[in-house]
């Protein structure tokens, strides 16, 4: 399963990417209001970091869409272009598969959705399952019903595990064979540690320092 950033801060992608495990970053337009720069710069930066870089387009008709994923696709080759899951959305998906430009489509929250922007020819679906949550819903049963569909029928459309909370997400996620993952910076931090790593490293160094001293 790739793993992704959740961010427009470039320097968590740049500290994340040190690690030699993160294959992409996905921003929205409430990530760049936190980060309050320029928008082109920030995805630029991070296109070298990593090869897959979503950038939101904010026009609602297919249009307007289809124009500023144009701009995006020509700013760097990866640029994967978000589009959100309206019928509008559906239609500027299906012209950018047909000049093979990459989309990623966002605020999938329904398997139906899913179905329907793969056949348009999405390149990335992102089902939000922490928003499922947090009105009560279970996000991840929707993860298992799009996973099931895939099974059954030959979407070459990769699905993006988005909205995550918290390290389980990212443990279900990859044991239903979902593709991608994207992950905050604060959760993904913390699946790294382990209080027994911890524990487990003092003890080997205070031993090695007695070896030393023998
Ligand atoms: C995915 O591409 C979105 O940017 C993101 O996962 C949304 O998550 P949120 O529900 O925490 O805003």
């Amino acid at each position: 399963m790739k793993l992704f950033l959740d961010t427009a801060n470039v320097a968590q992608v740049a500290e994340i990417s040190s690690w030699g495990v993160l294959d992409g970053v996905t921003t929205n337009p409430s990530l760049v209001l936190k980060e309050g720069k320029d928008f082109k710069k920030n995805v630029l930066e991070m296109c070298k970091l990593v090869p897959c870089v979503s950038a939101q387009v904010t026009a609602t008709d297919a249009e307007g869409m289809i124009k500023q994923g144009r701009e995006y696709a020509r700013w760097h080759k990866h640029v994967v272009v978000k589009v959100p899951m309206t019928t509008e959305g559906l239609k500027a998906i299906k012209f950018f598969a047909s000049k093979k430009i990459k989309t990623n489509t966002t605020l999938v929250f329904s398997a139906a959705q899913a179905m329907l922007a793969a056949k348009a020819g999405a390149t990335i679906i992102s089902p939000f399952i922490g928003r499922l949550d947090d009105q009560g819903d279970d996000g991840m049963n929707l993860i298992a019903d799009i996973m099931e569909i895939w099974q059954q029928h030959d979407f070459k459309t990769e699905v993006l595990v988005a909205s995550t909370r918290h390290p389980r997400h990212i443990l279900d996620a990859a044991r239903l064979g979902a593709h991608i993952c994207t992950i905050p910076y604060d959760v993904f931090k913390k699946l790294p540690m382990h209080g027994l790593t911890d524990t487990g490293l003092k003890k080997f160094q205070e031993d090695w320092k007695k070896v030393s001293n023998q």
